[in-house]
This record gives C-alpha cells, sequence and structure tokens, in this order.
C-alpha cells in the first residue's frame, strides 16, 4: 500500500494515540488541533482526515468546515456516543464514515485497510488536487536579519517570474508598519493591504483586485503595505491566513516577502507557505541569528524539512564565510547564490525601477542575472 498522509484533527493526545496504534506504520500521520486545521489542510493535502469529537455540535461545524473549504475527499467522524440521530447529522454535514470510541476501534482497525484503497482511488480521480483547496504555490522570503536582502530578493524574484512565465504572480509585502517594495519601484501614494481592513470577514477576488498595485514594466500585481503602525495593529493572524488562502485560489504565485521580527502573523504566514526562502549572508551574525531562528521553529513545531532552503546573497570575494563551507555549516539546501553588485543594485533602487524590466534585457545586474537563470531553470 502507498504511505498515506493522514491528519487527525484531535484536541486530546489520549485519542490521536488510540487511534495511532492502530494504523499501519508506514503512514505519515500529523495531529493538529481544530485551530490549526485549515493551515495544515493547505499545507500537507492530507488522503484522509480522521475528526475525533469532544462535542458532537462541534465535531459537525469542523467537518462542514472542512468539506465546504477544502473539498476533502475522505473524512472519518470518532465519536464518543452511540447518539445515531447525531450520527447521522454527521454524515449528513460529510464524514464518509464513523466509529464510535473506544467500542468500535478494532472494526475500524479491521476496516482500514478497504478505507485506504477508497481513499486513494478517490483521490487518484483527481481528488487530492481537488482537496487543496487553491492551486497556487505560496513562496515565502524571510531573513531573521535586516538588511540582508529579503525585499529585493523577493521581489526581484516576483518581477522576473512575471516576466519569463505566463503565470499569474502576485507580491505581498507583510512589512505592514514600514514597507519597502514601493521604494524599490518609485511607487508613492498608493493603494494597499489597508483597502483590506474594512473587508476583512468576506474577503474575495474582487476585494483584492480592488487593493492592487502594478509594477509598470511587468505588470506584476502587488499587494502592498499600509506602511502605517494603527492600520499594522488591525491585521490579526487570521486576517493573514485568510488573505493568502483567498490569494492561492486566484494565483499560480504568491510571493510573500515577511518582515523580520518573528510575530503571529510572520509565524502564520510561514505556516500558510509552501517554501520558506532564508536570505542569509554569509557572516557570523547572519548565521548565529540562524540558529535561533531555527530553535524557535523547532519550538513552534515549524515543519522545515523539505520546505525551508537558503538564498545566500551578497556572494564576492570578500564574505568572511565561503560559499563552499555552507554545507558544513547548516542542514538546509541552498536553493541559490546571489552575487553581491553594489553599483548594478543601486542604479536601478536609486530611480525607483526593477533590476529587471523586459524579457529583453540584455544587461542586469549581477543579482537579477543569478535570479533569472535560477527561474529559467525552475520553469522548465
Ligand atoms: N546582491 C546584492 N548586491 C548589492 N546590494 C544588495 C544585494 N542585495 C541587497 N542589496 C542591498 O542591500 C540593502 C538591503 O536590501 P533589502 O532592503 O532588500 O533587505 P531587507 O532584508 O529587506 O532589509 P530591511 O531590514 O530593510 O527589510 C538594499 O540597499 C539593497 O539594495
Ligand atoms: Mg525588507
Amino acid at each position: 500500500m502507498s504511505v498515506l498522509n493522514i491528519l487527525i484533527v484531535c484536541e486530546e493526545e489520549e485519542f490521536s494515540s488510540l487511534i495511532r496504534s492502530k494504523l499501519p506504520e508506514e503512514h505519515k500521520v500529523t495531529v493538529v488541533s481544530k485551530k490549526d486545521v485549515g493551515p495544515e489542510i493547505d499545507r500537507i493535502s492530507p488522503d484522509l482526515v480522521f475528526v475525533i469529537e469532544e462535542d458532537d455540535a462541534k465535531g459537525i461545524e469542523i467537518i462542514q468546515t472542512i468539506q465546504a473549504e477544502y473539498e476533502a475527499t475522505y473524512l472519518i467522524y470518532f465519536s464518543h456516543n452511540q447518539d445515531f440521530v447525531a450520527l447521522r447529522d454527521v454524515i449528513r454535514a460529510g464524514a464518509n464514515d464513523y466509529f464510535v470510541l473506544p467500542e468500535e476501534l478494532d472494526i475500524f482497525a479491521q476496516k482500514f485497510s478497504s478505507i485506504a484503497e477508497t481513499a486513494v482511488s478517490q483521490s487518484d480521480d483527481g481528488g487530492v488536487k481537488a482537496f487543496r483547496r487553491g492551486k497556487g504555490k505560496v513562496y515565502s522570503f524571510f531573513s531573521g536579519k535586516g538588511g540582508s536582502g529579503t525585499t529585493l530578493m523577493s521581489l526581484s524574484f516576483a518581477q522576473t517570474l512575471k516576466l519569463e512565465s505566463t503565470a499569474n504572480v502576485l507580491f505581498i509585502d507583510l512589512n505592514l508598519q514600514y514597507g519597502g517594495a514601493e521604494t524599490f519601484l518609485g511607487i508613492e501614494s498608493h493603494r494597499s493591504l489597508a483597502d483590506l481592513i474594512p473587508v476583512m470577514n468576506e474577503l474575495n477576488e474582487m476585494h483584492i483586485r480592488n487593493a492592487l498595485e502594478f509594477e509598470k514594466h511587468s505588470r506584476l500585481e502587488l499587494l502592498l503595505s499600509p506602511c502605517d503602525a494603527e492600520a499594522a495593529e488591525e491585521m490579526n493572524e487570521v486576517f493573514i491566513s485568510k488573505l493568502i488562502r483567498t490569494c492561492r485560489r486566484f494565483y499560480d504565485f504568491v510571493i510573500i516577502d515577511l518582515p523580520h521580527s518573528m510575530n503571529v502573523n510572520t509565524y502564520t504566514a510561514i505556516e500558510e507557505s509552501d517554501k520558506i526562502y532564508y536570505v542569509l549572508t554569509l557572516d557570523t551574525p547572519s548565521f548565529k541569528l540562524f540558529q535561533r531562528i531555527e530553535e524557535l521553529f523547532q519550538r513552534l513545531t515549524v515543519q522545515t524539512e523539505d520546505r525551508l532552503e537558503f538564498i545566500v546573497n551578497k556572494v564576492n570575494k570578500d564574505n568572511e564565510i565561503k560559499p563552499v563551507d555552507l554545507k558544513s555549516l547548516v542542514n538546509f539546501p541552498v536553493a541559490l547564490e546571489v552575487r553581491k553588485d553594489i553599483k548594478g543594485v543601486q542604479s536601478a533602487v536609486n530611480v525607483g525601477e526593477p533590476m529587471h524590466k523586459s524579457v529583453d534585457d540584455k544587461k542586469l545586474p549581477l543579482p537579477a542575472k543569478d535570479l533569472r537563470k535560477w527561474i529559467r531553470a525552475f520553469l522548465k
């Protein structure tokens, strides 16, 4: 049997362990509490979802949410009581099967292989793809250290991706207080994420369209920062999560420039991302800081394996640490090395222009060249 991704939605460790103990070991099991179910589903696209109730009414609610928002293909409900009327409601809400705990645990174990087969055959019909709520990929650019080039890298990545492909690309600046991207692009007073505050609870594609700015050469779509502490205060993690999910449905790529501080909004955006590009420079402070961030990720149980990659920026012959020494220092893959080119970058930044303006650009600053080469390979 192939390895299945199984998501258990459960508040109490005792019950999730009980169910886990009945599953063949080869499967990949993730346990989440109800409040985290959204980001986890988006991230791991499970083949099977188990919802373990502690209170019937809430159980139904969570099934409805999962089915309405994620088109789950196979969902099993575990109940603690034999109330068949309640269980019928559970099926109506969208569960595919249910078992009563603990009496039916052995029946569940016996039936598991046929359940797994059904789940897999459903997903072969395109179920797993449909299971993901949105089709787009979300890539976040992050660094614990200011000035590493997070904004330049994320913005140039988005710009080049837009120029070199037919993909729908959206750039979001989540530096809510100070922004940054608008100055790189010479955009002054502008529409921004602040325009979404009044419609935060019913956010849809139209609202997003109305808050967009565009980069004039590539027509890259941008959701810029309000650059306003008060507006930033109003944007909580629920908004961030909703924003990213809504955008993921309408764009092929959502590229996010994250602030350097690890607050709950940053954490939420990271959790919603398919990839985290950590921008690192080749000096001791940058490495030390990364170690602290790595520890923090562990404590927050942020999954970094297969998700976190480095972009090593400002590479030049004077670097304190050599790129070849990277492997012995860090455990994550290096996606890209970007050369330092102060003159080239400044001549673009000083006039508020992106480094890369058209597909035909022959003379590009070194960082833009490095990014373009990488993105071309990536698009193949
Ligand atoms: N490869 C590079 N070559 C030359 N200059 C670079 C390179 N990468 C970034 N810079 C410059 O370094 C400075 C910091 O870059 P950027 O603003 O992108 O970093 P950041 O991590 O977003 O910083 P902030 O803390 O301001 O958010 C900018 O002046 C930028 O032009
Ligand atoms: Mg920045």
